[in-house]
């Protein structure tokens, strides 16, 4: 017997492809190092994020200086 994909199949597929895309493009964390664990405001973030900084951000982020919003800090 040979495996003879129906449509269902292909947009089962195309569904998984979907949701791995999806959640690459989630940002991460803030990571929870000593450097992270410092900062307390949002402003303080551009002091290593800006260009020239320490870990500049890409042309591609999104210019918002509400960092929180989509990175999560972690508590304690
Ligand atoms: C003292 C400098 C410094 C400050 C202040 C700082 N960062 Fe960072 N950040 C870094 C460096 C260096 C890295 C890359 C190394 C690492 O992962 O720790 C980084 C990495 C990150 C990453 C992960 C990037 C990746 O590759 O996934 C995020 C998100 C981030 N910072 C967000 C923030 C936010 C939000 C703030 C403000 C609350 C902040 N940072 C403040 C230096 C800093
Ligand atoms: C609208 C949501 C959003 C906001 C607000 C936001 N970011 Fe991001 N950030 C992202 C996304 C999406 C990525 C790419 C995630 C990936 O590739 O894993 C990202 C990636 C990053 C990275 C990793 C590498 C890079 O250069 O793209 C750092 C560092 C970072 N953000 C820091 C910050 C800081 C600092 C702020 C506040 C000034 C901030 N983000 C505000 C969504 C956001």
């Amino acid at each position: 017997m040979r495996f003879k994909p129906k449509k269902a199949d292909f947009v089962f597929i195309g569904l998984v492809i979907a949701v791995i895309v999806f959640v690459t493009l989630l940002p991460g964390p803030v990571p929870g190092d000593f450097a992270h664990r410092q900062v307390t405001s949002e402003k303080a973030c551009m002091a290593c994020h800006i260009s020239g900084g320490a870990r500049p951000l890409s042309s591609r982020h999104p210019k918002r200086p509400d960092c929180l919003r989509c990175h999560r800090q972690p508590t304690v």
